[in-house]
């Protein structure tokens, strides 16, 4: 999730810009960049820096780059490892065309052979840079001509800003999948990723469509549809200060990030196309073995993804603790596979048992969500996650994330060894195609999960229940209370209620039972009756029009249908919600919960 911002006015456009990234930095920076149009030469000044915005900064400080018109960008690496060369703003093959992005270009690879072969030459590893040298390639009479032809060839999400020396007056803005909205001032206008990027210099904004062109002078915005209609568009006009700006709204990130989540999943998805290239998955289907090792949030996600592999991959898995891993005698050879989980990919524990793994001679596999982290580049081979920079301390959506490449993983390696069938693989892929919708539905809720928080907000335990592939979500559900409100909570396998918790059961103990209408459900009922039978309080995640547990429950958080197998994407959710919500109304400090850090990266 990368940070863009673009003006063009009459001010010294290299102080807005720089403004601006700062007011993105919230959305990753791993490095940044800005191209300015002079007009005493009438040429592209681009600077850029690794680092955070204010390494870019403290490079321009003597730095005299006059301009009315740039653009300016925030990255947070998905393609490429955070190195000047692969920054934006990337520019065209003659330099007089400057491209800023934020997405996903998921044919990049074609587009950048088509270009290779016309003689462009590539500077970075991005798949962004392409965009610079297509608006080239494809140039007819100006920019706003050229950029539906470009347009046309794009797939994937994509959030662009375009200048050329041709046309110093104006900048083009491209959108579709990523957000890009315009600011309007007097004399001047922006673009932005996001409105706190701009909210100093205007309250007025347009905010574009996918598949809408914008055409911005400093005085004039036209919006255009791919057919090149012009789009009459309503002016927002928002009266957000700048830190409730960059929470979307919300009152912390944590929520913020949790409603991320069909994004988040669509962009996963999106990526994942992207990483077949690699001999990864040719590898992964010869091995004899599959540790996954992680730790907390990471952890559960793993416990999901044992089923998954086992399931259509056919590789007997087993899940541990990095912690624990480390210091076990491992059994690994030659066809020994070991997956660390870790979206920050600093945690000690899950690096420094993979390294283990890896001088022991296993392969090794890093699922992670920041490009350039010490585990991605330890790791043999890695996968992302697409979800830009989590700020929460509680992981929400980078779990989801998780499961989404550990799904697809699972699929990849099943079809490769063909233990499973063509026709299989669409059907599930179709279906995990359907979850960010349902997921948008379950987010729908809440306000009724939060009603449903004040019930249970001042008990001192929790118990959380759940079977199956839905056991490690009884798990996660348990750690989020517990890491963000303090309150005691353990997960559990249903099945091992009666061999003890249920000692634990009366009136004061709420339960959540993960019981959608899978394979377990009637087992989930007999439990729910368990607990009822001991006058404890059963707060159910069921499957939409469930009546019957309805009637068993004190209350039932409902998610849409789906197949068995991709439940735990539906099934988190409420519990990230509940979680939230009796921390928030407890007071405590959601964000940033006492003790923890977002990332650890000591043993
Ligand atoms: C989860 O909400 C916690 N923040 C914590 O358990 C976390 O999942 C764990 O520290 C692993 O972090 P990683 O994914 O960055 O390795």
């Amino acid at each position: 999730m990368c940070g863009i911002i673009g003006y063009v006015g009459e001010r010294q456009a290299v102080p807005v810009l720089l403004y601006g990234l700062q007011r993105l930095e919230y959305r990753g920076y791993d490095s940044a960049g800005i191209a300015v149009i002079t007009p005493a030469s009438n040429r592209l000044i681009v600077e850029k820096q690794v680092g955070k915005i204010k390494d870019l900064q403290e490079k321009l400080w003597n730095k005299k780059i006059e301009g009315h018109i740039g653009l300016g960008h925030s990255r947070w690496a998905t393609h490429g490892a955070p190195t000047i060369e692969n920054a934006h703003p990337h520019t065209s093959k003659s330099e007089i065309i400057s491209i800023v992005h934020n997405g996903i270009i998921e044919n990049y690879i074609e587009l950048k052979k088509q270009l290779e072969e016309k003689g462009y030459k590539f500077k970075s590893q991005t798949d962004s840079e392409v965009i610079a040298h297509l608006f080239e390639d494809l140039y007819e009479e100006n920019l706003l001509k050229t950029a539906f032809k470009v347009a046309g060839k794009l797939e994937g999400a994509y959030a662009v800003g375009i200048i050329s020396t041709k046309e110093p007056d104006t900048i083009v803005a491209i959108k579709k999948g990523s957000p890009l909205v315009i600011g309007l001032g007097k004399n001047e206008n922006f673009i932005a990723s996001d409105i706190p990027a701009v909210l100093e210099y205007t309250k007025d904004f347009i905010v574009l469509e996918d598949g809408e062109i914008a055409k911005i002078t400093k005085d004039k915005v036209e919006v255009y549809d791919l057919k090149g209609n012009k789009v009459k568009k309503e002016i927002l006009h928002v009266n957000w200060d700048v830190s409730v700006a960059e929470k979307a709204g919300f009152k912390h990130f944590m929520e913020k990030e949790i409603h991320e989540q069909p994004r988040v999943v669509s962009d996963t998805i999106s990526g994942f196309t992207s990483s077949k290239e690699s001999g990864l998955f040719e590898e992964l289907k010869n091995a004899s073995r599959i540790y996954i090792i992680a730790c907390g949030t990471s952890f559960h996600a793993g416990l999901v993804g044992k089923f998954w592999i086992e399931k259509f991959a056919k590789i007997p898995v087993e899940v541990d603790y990095a912690s624990e891993y480390r210091y076990r005698d491992k059994i690994i050879d030659d066809k020994t596979f070991v997956i660390g989980i870790s979206q920050s990919g600093e945690t000690a524990d899950t690096r420094f048992a993979l390294l283990d793994a890896k001088k022991e001679g296993a392969k090794t596999l890093g699922i992670v969500n920041v490009v350039g982290s010490s585990l991605s580049r330890e790791a043999d081979y890695t996968l992302y996650t697409y979800c830009g920079p989590e700020i929460g301390v509680a992981a929400t959506k980078t779990f989801t994330a998780q499961l989404v490449v550990l799904l697809l993983t699972a699929l990849e390696v099943g079809l490769k060894k063909k233990v499973l069938p063509q026709d299989k693989y669409e059907d599930i892929y179709q279906h995990l195609l359907a979850i960010p919708s349902k997921i948008e539905k379950i987010l729908l809720k809440n306000k009724t999960i939060k009603e449903i928080s004040y019930k249970y907000m001042n008990a001192k335990d929790f118990l959380f229940l759940g079977r199956n592939i839905n056991y490690p979500i009884a798990l996660e559900g348990s750690l989020k209370l517990k890491e963000i409100s303090y309150i005691h909570a353990e997960g559990y396998p249903a099945g091992e209620m009666k061999h003890g918790p249920i000692a634990l059961i009366d009136e004061n103990m709420p339960v959540v039972a993960v019981a959608p209408k899978d394979n377990f459900y009637e087992k989930m009922i007999s439990n729910i009756q368990e607990v009822k039978a001991r006058k404890g309080k059963v707060i159910s995640v069921a499957t939409e029009n469930d009546e019957q547990i309805k009637d068993l429950s004190n209350n039932v958080i409902y998610i849409p249908k789906t197949i068995n197998e991709l439940y735990p994407l539906l099934s988190v959710i409420p519990l990230q919600l509940l979680s939230y919500h009796i921390a928030a109304l407890l007071g405590k400090d959601v964000d940033q919960p006492r003790n923890l850090a977002k990332t650890v990266t000591v043993e």
